[in-house]
């Protein structure tokens, strides 16, 4: 039997973007009673930097079966196609609940929505709102829903880790303020912190996204897998240390911008039949390799051919993409005149805590939706406009489902994965970083440990920008272990919000060079220079769309 009003089961929920949005208020729905903590203010997620929009298949000359294709492709075979189904298959009834709700999506002439392309997709099924704003008219209209309803708002609450009793997640140990311990306890914990961009020292995300949920799922025991999967987004505006680094969408590209290197030339097409709208992982490559060429400076994004004239380009630019616009211009740039310099940055985490297909983990009460989830949809890459999707899907499958299974009192939990770790603060270097560290290169490692250089959030980013980023190799990585290893062996005993999230990150990075480590084969986002498969573009099968737009 459902829970009866003075019997309400608690739902603790943590962050703020679309997954914890819609969970928490689906959960309400459901008959829970429902707290959501989140670390700064609610508008303060990842889902506010959206710029593409979220894709669904909303046309009716769309199909699903092409959603999922392209999903399954993208993800290189790594996909979980039962997932990839849900994701589809539920994902327009998710977004019309968001129209419901008062997001705009941008509109013709004729009042039919109007159809965005992005890369790897063979039909424009992206809806934006506000140009490149999507994300922020969808957490602007969850968040004005979630200050209507019962929820219990806690900002400026950082989970310091999951309260288990008796092998059961019973709430959440927070900080808050940055100052008062404070426990919550609750019948069930949903996890939607986000990713971890803060790992790599040039991200897209915001300074928020440093792993928490999976470093603080990780000590509870829960599975974790993929971690390895971390998507750069090939073009991040390069304005000479001018200003926060700023997400182009690839929407740009699907309008008909071209990459060229500093020397004008189109080059994309060098790797891949698709050109600019190839995967993000092989555009993102594609580039990295050009600034390699180039003795690391960045290339251009070219937007100069969108429309005939200047004045039609500057109008159709500042109407179609008003954020970027103004990020361009604030930086001194004008990009319908020249092209602006671009580079590949951290983007989204694939891989996190392993869920089932309604955000149920390995630990009976413990829930995952959004982007620290590993619910199998993204595989080993993710298609652009998915993650706002994956959100909104899996957070009401998984707000409708917790109520169900405190009702039955099963609490239902999935397999442990091998990918699994316990431990406190800080968190021990495991057995698998020790004999790495034994086994391979011992003349960087003993020098590494001789005197390893200070712990601290910019070396840890540099670190893993430099050796498991956007390309990986055995040395790279065993090096990377080798100081994670060594910053792990400091003891120290964090106090602060910054100094729990440094630790959860270190925690994070441990991890992901662990299973960088022993994928030995390139695919997807992984991708290791030294896999002698490996050949020298990353040539795969064009979509068709892709090519006509592309080659446009
Ligand atoms: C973009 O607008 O390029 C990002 C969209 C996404 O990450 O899906």
């Amino acid at each position: 039997a459902r829970p009866t009003t003075e019997q309400k089961i608690h739902a603790v929920v943590v962050g703020s973007g679309i997954a914890g949005l819609t969970v928490a208020l689906h959960a309400v729905q459901s008959g829970c009673r429902v707290t959501l903590v989140t670390k700064d203010v609610l508008e303060h997620a990842n889902t506010r930097y959206a710029q593409g929009g979220i894709a669904g298949v909303m046309f009716a000359d769309d199909r699903a079966e092409d959603h999922i294709r392209d999903t399954l492709i993208a993800g290189a075979g790594l996909s979980d196609p039962e997932a990839v189904r849900v994701l589809v298959d539920e994902g327009p009834a998710r977004i019309r609940e968001l129209i419901g709700l008062g997001v705009a999506f941008d509109r013709d002439g004729h009042g039919d929505f109007v159809k965005g392309l992005e890369a790897a997709h063979s039909y424009p099924r992206i809806l934006h709102s506000g140009g490149d704003a999507t994300g922020t008219a969808i957490e602007r209209a969850l968040v004005a829903r979630l200050r209507a309803s019962d929820v219990r708002v806690i900002e400026h609450a950082f989970l310091i880790d999951i309260l288990m009793r008796d092998g059961r997640a019973s709430g959440v140990e927070l900080l808050v303020d940055d100052a008062e311990r404070e426990l919550v306890d609750a019948d069930a914990v949903v996890l939607a912190t986000g990713g971890a961009g803060e790992l790599y020292a040039h991200s897209t995300n915001p300074h928020v996204a440093t792993g928490d949920g999976i470093a603080a799922a990780v000590r509870a025991g829960a599975g974790v897998r993929d971690l390895e999967f971390f998507q750069f987004h090939p073009t991040v505006l390069e304005a000479g240390g001018v200003g926060e680094a700023f997400l182009v969408s690839e929407a740009v590209r699907g309008e008909g911008a071209i990459l060229v290197d500093e020397r004008g030339r189109r080059f994309a097409f060098d790797s891949h039949p698709d050109g600019e709208l190839a995967p993000r992982d092989v555009v993102a490559r594609a580039i990295a390799r050009q600034m390699d060429a180039q003795d690391g400076r960045s290339v251009f994004l070219d937007a100069t051919g969108l429309r005939p004239t200047y004045e039609e380009r500057r109008e159709f630019l500042a109407r179609r993409f008003p954020t970027i616009d103004r990020a361009v211009r604030d930086r001194g740039l004008d990009w319908a005149r020249d092209p602006i310099p671009v580079t590949p940055a951290a983007h989204y985490l694939m891989g996190g805590v392993t869920t089932d297909l309604v955000g149920r983990t390995s630990l009976p009460g413990l829930y995952a939706v959004g982007e620290v989830a590993h619910t199998g949809v993204h595989g080993a890459n993710r298609l652009a406009s998915n993650s706002l999707l994956e959100g909104a899907v899996f957070g009401a499958r998984a707000g409708d489902a917790l109520a169900a299974d405190a009702a039955s009192g099963a609490w239902p939990v999935i397999p442990t994965s091998a990918d699994t770790a316990s431990g406190g603060w800080p968190v021990a270097p495991t057995p698998a970083h020790r004999s790495q560290y034994a086994e391979s290169d011992r003349r960087v490692m003993t020098a590494e440990r001789a005197d390893p250089p200070a712990f601290s959030r910019a070396a840890l980013q540099r670190l893993m920008w430099e050796d498991a980023g956007l390309v990986r190799d055995e040395a790279g990585l065993t090096h990377a272990a080798g100081m994670l290893a060594a910053w792990n062996e400091i003891p120290r005993t964090p106090r602060t919000e910054t100094e729990f999230e440094d630790e959860n990150l270190l925690l994070v990075a441990t991890r992901l060079v662990d299973a960088a480590l022993r994928r030995t084969h390139s695919v997807g986002a992984h991708f290791r220079s030294d896999d002698p498969g490996v050949s020298s573009t990353d040539a795969a099968t064009s979509s068709p769309a892709a090519v006509a737009v592309g080659a446009a």
